[in-house]
């Protein structure tokens, strides 16, 4: 399977950053993206800014509704999110779990709305620092794990992102991601399809030998992200 790197770029980024965004990673990558897939997960508004006609890298949306259509106001249905040309969806990002008050039942509906509607989801989790001072990962990851009981199905990728290692400089140790990645191969071992990314602090300084030294599929990257130069280098792209 070929390595997966996501940019989320969170709230930032205007159309007009989004264009000339697209036009930089576009002439960074030449004619293909050779054996990496690439995926930028802009917000709502730049979808259309941000998106490659000659299909080098794909969308993601950065949240999705839990509700199929209706009376939601300010949510966008996944649906929609289809028919704007996305192909992965954000479940569970550590930002949505502890600032937005979502919870396993939300996030189960989701990932359900986002397999009707056959787009892709990158399902986050990750246990916070203090769950990992006191040696609770382990069971932490499992019960964000057990979100995914009913999920229908199909390619998934998870994203492993410790709460302290995002946005902080301080990313998790290749042995550390290594550790979180055998867990929940473990917990996913009765599934096929799985890609797992390390997210969290991902640079261009260490992104090899966290890629290396952790044996993961890719990474979810956010800050470091937003330079698409940079984008193209921790994807390994020359
Ligand atoms: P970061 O964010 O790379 O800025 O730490 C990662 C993420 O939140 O996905």
């Amino acid at each position: 399977m070929k390595r997966l790197f996501v940019a989320n770029w969170k709230m930032n980024s205007t159309r007009a950053q989004a264009r000339l965004y697209a036009r930089v990673l576009g002439e960074r990558m030449g004619v293909s993206s050779g054996d990496v897939e690439l995926v930028v997960a802009p917000p709502f508004t730049a979808f259309e800014e941000t998106r490659d006609p000659e299909g080098r890298w794909a969308l993601a949306a950065q949240n999705v509704s839990s509700h199929r259509e209706g009376p939601f106001t300010g949510e966008i249905s996944a649906k929609m999110l289809a028919e704007a040309g996305c192909r992965y969806v954000l479940v569970g990002h550590s930002e949505r779990r502890h600032l937005f008050g979502e919870h396993p039942p939300t996030l189960a509906a989701k990932i359900a709305r986002v397999r009707e509607a056959g787009l892709l989801p990158i399902y986050c989790l990750g246990e916070t620092e203090e769950e990992r001072i006191t040696g609770r990962e382990e069971q932490v990851l499992a019960s964000q794990v057990a979100t995914l009981e009913h999920d229908a199905g199909g390619p998934l990728v998870i994203a492993y992102e410790p709460v302290w290692a995002i946005g902080t400089g301080r990313a998790a140790t290749p042995a550390d991601a290594a550790q979180a990645r055998e867990i929940l191969q473990g917990l996913l071992s009765g599934r096929r399809d799985v890609r797992i990314l390390y997210g969290g602090s991902v640079t261009a300084v260490n992104a090899q030998a966290l890629l290396q030294g952790s044996g993961m599929d890719g990474f979810l990257i956010g800050g470091a992200s937003l330079d698409p130069s940079g984008f193209a280098s921790i994807a390994g792209l020359p």
